[in-house]
């Protein structure tokens, strides 16, 4: 079977990108900046994206195109077999995060026909809303199935296609929508909040989100860019592309914040932020704008979404169906449909969970914590908050102390002659050497202690 390659290095960066930008650019980013002292997140989560992630990211890359192979696979290769488990727990961590991520992107789907119907009391039933559970198995199921579509259709014709039609697309969508919001009255006050630091707001908590929020965001640390990276060519400048796929994930991640906190100023409307804030708040600024407006802004809004969420569902996806097609050799378009199944139904507790069933509702109180967690943010506490981290911390210990620094060199080499004995040489070795394991681990350990046993 001849593995599939994307066609061009353009190809590449906009599908790495487009899994970057997804709800956690603009779903999930704007609540935890407004959790997390305004701009005095901002500029933990721009440190974190390029002093601690950048490495991981090109470390990823480097280990994908060197083996041609899966997040699993690839360790098989370099005889580190032994070291495969960091594969394991990347394939695991990618069904997680996809079976509740679809869950959300159903919700933004069935957000859109909402809107386009006008129907703007449903930020009020939003409650009602996720607990529909017809609409919520069909919008899910839907949205898992334009997925599954794609990423049947293989690297090229399919993920590479995707991305390069809905990528540019979402870059116009943002910008309208950026330009309207600072129309808006009050705008101003929003941009201030948040971009205006308050940094008495940091505190451990706060800098284990941002880290989580990072390498969420950037889709590292699980193998998704292992994965896409064994799709492309020696000449591709490793070193160039990680640099365009983090400054267009942290750029959109930033525009999103000038399209929600204008909205949300200009509206008046308090809202202590949280993960309702664009499923309730949003509604309702869509209705003050007034009827036909409202509708083409609302709708604008949720489409460029659901555009956002499905080149990221697309690379999850892709992880575990890779790794089927190289190991056990089951042909691609067999593959794919049977992890998509398995997967809505993973995804089942996380659709329970907010409010259906009692159950997955209060699913779990932490150590020395009173309110119990629900399902989905349990899953999301695993795996994006601890295991992705943990994954970068592995992955950059197995680079420096096991793959070896000389090979990582070469392989950047080889689309980038200039790279040996270069400062970003240097830099990278030492930070994956020192400063990512350090500063991962340790971030890591206290996330995961405060977390769940409240040390
Ligand atoms: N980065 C995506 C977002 O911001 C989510 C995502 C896609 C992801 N692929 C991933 C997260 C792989 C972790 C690992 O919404």
């Amino acid at each position: 079977m001849k593995r599939g390659s994307f066609n061009s290095r353009l190809g590449f960066i906009l599908a790495a990108s487009g899994s970057a930008v997804g709800l956690g650019n603009i779903w999930k980013f704007p609540f935890e900046v407004s959790n997390g002292g305004g701009a005095a997140f901002l500029i933990m989560y721009l440190f974190f994206c390029f002093i601690l992630c950048f490495p991981v990211i090109v470390s990823e890359i480097a280990i994908g195109r060197n083996t041609k192979k899966n997040a699993i696979g690839a360790f098989n290769k370099m005889g580190k077999r032994n070291w495969n488990f960091i594969g394991k727990m990347g394939v695991l961590c990618g069904i997680l995060i996809l079976s509740f991520y679809t869950v959300v992107a159903g919700w933004v789907l069935g957000y859109v026909f909402e809107m386009i119907n006008g129907n703007f009391s449903i930020s009020e039933n939003f409650g009602k809303y996720v607990n529909n559970t017809t609409n919520v198995i069909l919008y899910s199921t839907l949205f898992m199935f334009l997925t599954a579509l794609i990423v049947s259709r293989g690297i090229e014709k399919g993920i590479e296609k995707a991305a390069k039609i809905l990528m540019p697309s979402l870059i116009v969508i943002i910008i309208s929508l950026i330009i309207y919001a600072l129309t808006l009255p009050n705008s101003i006050d929003g941009i201030i909040f948040y971009l205006v630091p308050d940094f008495s707001q940091i505190n451990l908590n706060v800098a284990g989100n941002a880290l989580g929020q990072a390498f969420f965001s950037l889709s590292l640390g699980m193998g998704m860019l292992i994965t896409y990276g064994s799709y492309i060519n020696d000449d591709n400048n490793i070193i160039n592309s990680a640099t365009l796929i983090t400054l267009t994930d942290v750029g959109i991640a930033f525009l999103a914040g000038l399209i929600v906190f204008p909205f949300v100023f200009s509206s008046g409307i308090e809202t202590q932020g949280g993960p309702g804030l664009i499923f309730q708040v949003f509604p309702q600024i869509f209705q003050d704008l007034g009827g036909i407006t409202g509708i083409i802004v609302g709708s604008t809004f949720f489409i460029l979404l659901s555009f956002a969420a499905i080149t990221s569902t697309v690379s999850l996806l892709e992880v575990p169906v890779s790794y089927l097609v190289d190991e056990y050799k089951i042909e691609r378009k067999y593959s794919v449909w049977i992890v998509a199944i398995i997967i809505l139904f993973i995804g089942i507790p996380s659709a329970l969970s907010q409010g259906k069933s009692i159950f997955f509702s209060k699913f779990i109180t932490y150590f020395g914590s009173e309110k119990p967690i629900d399902f989905m943010q349990f899953i999301i506490d695993v795996s994006n908050d601890t295991l992705l981290p943990f994954g970068g911390f592995l992955i950059t210990i197995y680079v420096a102390f096991v793959w070896k620094k000389n090979n990582l060199t070469e392989e950047i080499s080889k689309g980038n002659p200039k790279y040996k004995g270069s400062l970003m040489e240097k830099y990278i070795n030492f930070s994956i050497t020192y400063v990512c394991p350090l500063i991962l681990g340790s971030i890591f350990l206290l996330t995961f202690l405060n977390k769940f046993f409240g040390i």
